[in-house]
């Protein structure tokens, strides 16, 4: 059973001089448990804004969004609240996503709190560390605060706040965008192997085609809050069939022959 649905989600923000920006239009896949669903597209196209209404973080106007066979636009306010914590988000920017004044305990710790779940202090704090012992951050991390931290450990501790409540799904929004290169093999990697123990389901969403590659088994290409193609990730991105997402592609790799069937100079950069 698919894990999370989608059924024509529908979103559209308004314009500051009227009118409104359609910024998802139509949009309906599914996710099986334990899978990771690429969402590719160029700026704007609606891939944040697809992630937060799966986790109803906005209100979709139309369609509808099941999660866990659920569907969480007829959930109550206080059955969402209770339900939260089995699907969160973890941010491109850690540093801004992390209150500065709370240490790492307490921000790990507040997730949890909110949840409810966990209600005995020591069995937060055992969890807490425990969290934080699997994201790579050994106990010593739990009294620094956040600007003590580098960028890659600073994710890594968003990462734990969004996994100690349990979450049977993550989105992860970007989530490597901001560290270089050797952090963000060494931050896929934990995912990777937190997924496979966890038994998660990810939508990762992410500008960077061979992230999305190597990382997930599925991926949708978005474009004016619609997809444009999807499939599995090594044939769509091996053998894209629509010049939009070659265009991506191309944009993002070297100009270089495409494999002989068509050159980068033909391929329109970033079509929009
Ligand atoms: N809260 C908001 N209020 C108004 N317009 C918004 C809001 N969020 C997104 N939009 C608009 O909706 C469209 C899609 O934005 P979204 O952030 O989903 O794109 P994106 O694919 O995540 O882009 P990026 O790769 O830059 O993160 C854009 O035109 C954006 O300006
Ligand atoms: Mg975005």
């Amino acid at each position: 059973m698919a894990i999370i649905e989608l059924k024509d989600v529908v979103k559209a923000f308004p314009l500051p001089h009227g009118g409104s920006k359609i910024a998802v239009d139509g949009i309906s896949l599914a996710v099986e448990q334990g899978e990771c669903l690429g969402i590719i597209g160029e700026s704007g196209s609606g891939k944040s804004t697809l992630g937060r209404l799966i986790l109803r973080l906005y209100e979709a106007d139309s369609g509808t969004v099941l999660l866990d066979g659920r569907d969480i636009g007829a959930l109550s306010p206080r059955e969402l609240r209770r339900s939260r914590h089995r699907w969160q988000i973890v941010f491109q920017e850690p540093f801004a996503s992390l209150n500065p004044r709370l240490t790492i305990g307490q921000i790990v710790e507040e997730p949890l709190i909110v949840a409810g779940s966990v209600r005995s202090r020591v069995a937060r704090r055992e969890r807490v560390a425990r969290t934080l012992e699997e994201v790579g951050l050994s106990g010593d991390f739990l009294d620094r605060r956040p600007a003590n931290l580098s960028g890659g450990q600073q994710q890594r501790v968003g990462i734990a706040r969004a996994l100690v409540t349990d979450p049977s799904i993550v989105v992860l929004d970007e989530p490597t965008a901001s560290l270089d290169l050797t952090i963000r093999a060494s931050i896929l990697r934990m995912l990777n192997r937190l997924r496979e123990s966890r038994d998660l389901t990810y939508v990762f969403i992410s500008h960077d085609i061979e992230t999305v590659r190597h990382f997930c088994s599925r991926v949708m290409v978005m474009h004016h809050g619609r997809f444009v193609e999807s499939g599995p990730a090594l044939q769509v991105l091996d053998n894209p069939q629509e010049e939009y997402t070659r265009g991506l592609m191309s944009a993002a790799m070297p100009p270089i022959p495409y494999r002989g069937r068509a050159h980068a100079s033909e391929i329109q950069a970033g079509a929009s």
